[in-house]
């Protein structure tokens, strides 16, 4: 299970001003918090809520068809080619780079073990994309296309240019190279997709594209590249049953949220992810995206203007100890930081008895892996001396079961501090709504009002 240490967010490591006396913190917020866990665990059952992404662990069906589907294309593909963006693409990003092995698509099909290497393309630069369609062999490739609402302006762009070159490259079979997952009932990509007779995975109502990793969105493209989801689903589930304890004391989802909350009320407007791992290194990416479409609101529920949320700021150790730890350790007091620690990695490299009777004879005979956590652990001291709150998040090894215990955590702390904000963190206004000036400027039809009144704004601004 993951380990979650708070000491050093406490008041008795680094002094009233910038700490929380957690004790006491506990206590006032005992009653609330439990509230709110019961709160979430009584709506998860109500359709409509937001929340279904809280019970995707159980979703068998949808496990069994993603298995089948994977194991009717083995052997069929070099490449799979996830087109989508946000919630459709961070989540996979993360979970693939974390668990598959490192550079996975620079090896051979035998080190892949026949399996597939996986690309994804999260963003409409016309240069990386052309780049890609250069390198990829088209006929070779799965293309995943994944889109919720089924009409993201990024993601169908990338599907058209797509499609096109499939069939003009396959005729009639380009559609064997097709897979989309979407929403059930909406949307023109859902339509397009019946139309076409394209093989189909929903994202199943409720579940918002930022909470949709454990949904069809993520098992379809982990599955593909040989991931166990068995595992990911186990991983899920464990947890999810340690979060539904009312206790805040047992509940580190809730410790998380009500720590960062509290030191955002103390003026810390920043809130860091670091993991000690390049293989979790698109982990604040996604997380990035969980909290700040979640948490950032302009009103609350009462209707009031709050201008809720924390900023979210990635870094990676112990890279990032040459770049942002001076402005972490020496620069403004409005960080709350979160390490992740690995306990165990997958390798051991030692650092050969070389340079002996040199400045760095000392590091001979120790482990690159003993360094590692040595850095976090001097960081995390060295923080703590300059007063800065910190909190470390331990896993044992990266593994299917251990990433899916971190990221289901982060979302239900998400979900929890959403209540303690009293916002509506399953929705995203501010998003839509440049969505809609995008559909004007392009000229979608239904938009020509808004494509006035933007040109005018365009004018002044
Ligand atoms: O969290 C969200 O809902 C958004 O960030 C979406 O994931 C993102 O806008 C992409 O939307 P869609 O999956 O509908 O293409």
């Amino acid at each position: 299970m993951l380990k979650l240490n708070c000491r050093n967010s406490d008041s008795s490591v680094i002094g009233i001003e910038n700490g929380l006396n957690l004790e006491e913190e506990f206590n006032n917020f005992s009653h609330k918090i439990a509230s709110i866990i019961s709160s979430l665990n009584e709506r998860r059952c109500i359709p409509g809520q937001g929340l279904q992404w809280m019970n995707l662990g159980y979703n068998e069906e949808t496990v069994w068809y993603v298995k089948e589907f994977a194991s009717m294309v083995e052997n069929r593909f070099e490449n799979i080619l996830v087109l989508g963006i946000g919630g459709s693409a961070l989540g996979g990003l993360a979970v693939t780079e974390a668990l598959l092995k490192p550079y996975w698509n620079m090896l051979t099909s035998e080190q892949r073990n026949g399996l597939p290497k996986i690309f994804f393309l999260d963003n409409i630069d016309p240069d990386s994309i052309n780049g890609l369609l250069d390198i990829l062999d088209l006929s070779k490739t799965l293309v995943n296309v994944i889109t919720k609402s089924g009409d993201t302006t990024e993601t169908m762009s990338q599907y058209m240019i797509i499609k096109d070159r499939l069939e003009k490259e396959l005729g009639d079979n380009y559609r064997r190279n097709i897979v989309v997952t979407t929403d059930k009932k909406m949307g023109i990509l859902r339509q397009l997709a019946d139309q076409e007779g394209y093989k189909i995975f929903y994202v199943p109502d409720d579940v918002g594209g930022r909470f949709s990793v454990f949904s069809s969105v993520g098992l379809v493209p982990f599955s593909l590249v040989g991931l166990d989801i068995d595992k990911i689903i186990n991983g899920i589930k464990d947890m999810d049953i340690e979060l539904r304890n009312t206790d805040i004391r047992e509940n580190i989802a809730a410790q998380y949220a009500l720590i960062n909350y509290l030191m955002n009320k103390k003026g810390k407007n920043i809130s860091v992810l670091m993991p000690y791992s390049s293989r979790l290194r698109y982990v604040p990416d996604w997380y990035t995206q969980l909290i700040a479409e979640s948490l950032g609101k302009e009103f609350d529920r009462a209707g009031e203007k709050v201008f809720a949320g924390i900023t979210p700021l990635k870094a990676i150790g112990a890279t990032d100890q040459h770049s942002q730890i001076q402005l972490f350790n020496e620069g403004p007091n409005d960080k709350i930081i979160t390490f992740i620690r690995i306990n165990e990695f997958d390798t051991v490299l030692e650092i050969p008895k070389i340079f002996e009777y040199t400045g760095v004879g000392y590091l001979g005979g120790k482990t690159i892996n003993d360094l590692m956590n040595a850095e976090a652990d001097s960081t995390r001291v060295s923080l703590a001396d300059y007063q800065k709150p910190t909190i470390t998040i331990t896993i044992d090894k990266i593994d299917e079961y251990n990433i899916a215990q971190l990221l289901y955590m982060l979302e239900v702390q998400t979900a929890i501090a959403g209540e303690l904000y009293n916002i509506d963190a399953f929705n995203q206004p501010g998003v839509e709504q440049a969505k809609n000036y995008t559909y004007a400027l392009m000229g979608r039809a239904g938009f020509e009002g808004s494509a006035e009144s933007l040109k005018e704004k365009m004018a002044m601004v």
